[in-house]
């Protein structure tokens, strides 16, 4: 099964936006494997958005990564990296269409509220970085078993 990284960003969680999110996620019939509610540090924060080093907004990103709690998640399915992103939408929420979580609760490119993977290679490395495999459990649900034979 394809696994993505998600992370609920800082302003999410201020919102109490958790549950809202979380319930999109499985609402779209992906699975949640792992889920933990941290202060990342920034070592994580920099390690976690590196492809950006270079851009002028890094210094800021990082601070505000770091800058309160985030929900850190593995979640996988079906093309789950790919769906994650449409869920979560355009980068920049005054693009993202209505009914995406971006389109739907925010107006800001900076507190864009959810962060997901944009491959299935980077999925892997964020994962590492907040994750260790003995906290990620792999199941499948009831229904699914006696649904399919395969
Ligand atoms: P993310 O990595 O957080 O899931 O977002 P993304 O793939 O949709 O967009 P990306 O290009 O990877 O940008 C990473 C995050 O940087 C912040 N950003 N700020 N002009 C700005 O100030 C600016 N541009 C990007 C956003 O929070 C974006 O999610
Ligand atoms: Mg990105």
């Amino acid at each position: 099964m394809e696994r993505t990284f998600v992370m609920i960003k800082p302003n999410g969680v201020e919102r109490t936006l958790i549950g809202e999110i979380i319930k999109r996620i499985e609402r779209k019939g992906l699975e949640i494997n792992a889920l933990k509610i941290i202060l990342a540090s920034k070592e994580q924060a920099k390690k976690h958005y590196d492809i950006h080093q270079n851009k002028p907004f890094f210094e800021d990103l990082v601070k505000y990564i770091c800058s309160g709690p985030v929900v850190v998640m593995v979640v996988s399915g079906n093309n789950s990296v790919e769906i994650m992103r449409l869920l979560a939408g355009a980068t920049d929420p005054t693009k993202s269409q209505p009914g995406t979580i971006r389109g739907d609760f925010s107006s800001d490119v900076r507190l864009n509220l959810i962060h997901t993977a944009d491959a299935i290679e980077r999925a892997k490395y964020e994962i590492s970085i907040y994750f260790n495999e003995n906290e990620i459990i792999d199941y499948k649900r009831s229904i699914d078993k006696h649904t399919f034979t395969k």
